[in-house]
């Protein structure tokens, strides 16, 4: 019997799943993207160090900037518009230490994840964008680093 096992069978399939993951992953950056924004301005309030607050905010603004870059991303590949809404009920930090050490932690998670997504993409313009998150995310890290030990 003749079993048709030609590979190329399987390559719209393969397409459809890189695709979906893409995606999801995106959305899944988008709601990261709110959270941290969300927890940096809970920590600047939790402070009056103004050496510390600019530290902070150096992420804080970028979070919206990444937001608003997965979002387009988001919209350029499936056409549709998406809002992944503020969160208000975030966890909360005993001390800015602790907040600080989970922030060190949540930055290379997002270097993590889009990395991912850098690997997942086929269109070079949107991987120079998810590059440029990238690197920017790797700057926060090191601020996170920085603040731990002024803060040590
Ligand atoms: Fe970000
Ligand atoms: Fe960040």
């Amino acid at each position: 019997m003749y079993y048709n096992m030609d590979i190329n069978n399987y390559e719209p399939y393969r397409e459809m799943y890189r695709v979906n993951s893409l995606n999801d992953l995106l959305i899944k950056a988008m709601k990261a993207e709110r959270h941290d924004r969300v927890k940096y301005e809970r920590m600047m309030e939790s402070t009056k160090n103004e050496a510390v607050k600019q530290q902070i905010k150096f992420a804080y603004d970028d979070e919206i900037k990444h937001y608003k870059m997965f979002n387009q991303m988001y919209f350029q590949l499936t056409g549709k518009k998406i809002d992944i809404p503020i969160p208000t009920n975030i966890e909360k930090y005993n001390s800015l230490m602790e907040a600080v050490k989970s922030s060190i932690e949540g930055e290379s998670e997002a270097v993590d994840l889009y990395r991912e997504i850098y690997a997942l993409m086929s269109n070079k313009q949107m991987r120079d964008k998810d590059f440029e998150i990238i690197t920017d995310e790797q700057e926060h890290f090191g601020r996170f680093i920085y603040l731990y030990s002024m803060l040590k």
